[in-house]
């Protein structure tokens, strides 16, 4: 079938929407339409070579649609099923998954080849050259062919919107908090970075009973609408968070710190560290440069002060329990999602949403599609 897609042939450049040659689905896999694209930074890191990237690739990794058709031997789903997308695919199989780790499954090895999981390429250009589709999802379409290892049934009356940030931005943000810091009643909690991923962050440690919640991030914008989430406290830089998580807590400082700035870089780990009491965990989920290795850190302090520095990959727990599970608590109004969608855009908007992102104009941008 034809459809239309957001392609990204080489870093550097702008996002092309074209007409595309979508293929069928085969065994084990599904047409989705979709319905809205979450507009995550990862997608940014593809785009500006921080991250190695299949190219040239049809972007998005945030989405939720309906299934227009199965393939061959489907039984997970039925045409007219809702589905939010989740980026790292489970495969119910695999020693992660049986743990309860399904973030970590093996199949997340795939990610970055360029061919679909069941093989070969469902996405083609119309001068025919073949396109992977971005973490096996490429949302960033009219119409998506994905795995069903990629795919999480939803209630229908979910709205598309908040459905496709769950894919990505708000479970990791979420989990970074909920799961990864283990914040509990009481805590002092930082967020360094307040976009997508800080403000679920944001609103993880306050479910979760956090007492004091930083919000740090350079931009005005993004500290004063972290305060309708969830934020008690707001600060421009670490710098200033030490300061003012210094006089909130009596000189004990925070029980964690949540790192989900725009790109992690290895000077960022000392200020967390010192921003994190004796016995506390700093949690990096943003991604930095893919060959960084020099990092920033007191080991003596480290040591010697009992702490932690913990990586978290989406959320540190199992999408197909936490995505229903943060939709339950958006429909019991604990979560608050819709009024993350700071913006929608047209297919045709892709390079608009991404600039203001960069802009810091969104907490979230959404491309939706009718
Ligand atoms: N670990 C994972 O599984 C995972 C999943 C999704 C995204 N990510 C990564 O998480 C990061 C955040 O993603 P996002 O979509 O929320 O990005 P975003 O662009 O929406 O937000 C980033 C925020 O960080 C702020 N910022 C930049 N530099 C800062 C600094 N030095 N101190 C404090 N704040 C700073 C920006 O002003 C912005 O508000 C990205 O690196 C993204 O690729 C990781
Ligand atoms: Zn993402
Ligand atoms: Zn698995």
């Amino acid at each position: 079938m034809k459809t239309r897609a957001a392609i990204l042939r080489e870093p550097n450049t702008p996002w092309s929407v074209e007409e595309i040659e979508l293929d069928d689905p085969v065994g084990g896999e599904i047409l989705v339409k979709t319905l809205a694209a979450g507009m995550c930074h990862s997608d940014e890191h593809a785009h500006d070579g921080t991250m190695p990237a299949p190219f040239p690739l049809v972007g998005g990794h945030e989405g939720a649609g309906v299934v227009q058709a199965t393939g061959p031997g489907v039984t997970e789903f039925e045409v007219g099923d809702h589905i939010s997308c989740s980026f790292i695919p489970s495969c119910g199989k695999c020693r992660w998954c049986a743990s309860g780790q399904q973030n970590l499954c093996d199949l997340g090895a795939h990610l970055m080849e360029p061919e679909m999981m069941a093989g070969g390429f469902r996405h083609h250009s119309a001068a025919g050259e073949d396109l992977s589709a971005f973490l096996k999802l490429g949302t960033f379409a009219e119409h998506m062919v994905v795995s069903v290892d990629s795919a999480i049934k939803i209630a229908s009356d979910i709205p598309a919107g908040p459905a496709a940030l769950v894919s990505c931005g708000v479970t990791t943000g979420y989990g970074s908090a909920v799961n990864r810091a283990e914040v509990t009643p009481g805590d002092t909690v930082v967020i360094v970075g307040c976009g997508g991923l800080g403000h679920a962050a944001v609103q993880g440690a306050a479910v979760a009973g956090a007492k004091n919640v930083v919000a740090v991030d350079p931009s005005e914008f993004k500290q004063e609408s972290a305060m309708e989430f969830g934020a008690t406290h707001r600060a421009r830089s670490m710098e200033e968070a030490t300061e003012l998580v210094g006089q909130l807590t009596l000189g004990v400082m925070a029980d964690s710190v949540i790192l989900t700035p725009s790109v992690l870089t290895g000077d960022m780990i000392a200020p967390a560290q010192f921003l994190t009491r004796k016995g506390g965990t700093v949690v990096a989920t943003a991604i930095a440069p893919a060959m960084q290795m020099d990092v920033q850190l007191n080991l003596f302090e480290f040591a010697m002060m009992n702490k932690q520095l913990r990586g978290c990959l989406f959320g540190s727990t199992a999408p197909r329990k936490e995505i229903p599970h943060i939709l339950s608590m958006y429909q019991a109004g604990q979560i608050k999602l819709d009024e993350m969608i700071t913006n929608t855009y047209t297919l045709d908007q892709v390079n608009e949403g991404y600039q203001d992102m960069l802009d810091n104009k969104n907490v979230r941008g959404v491309i939706t599609f009718h």
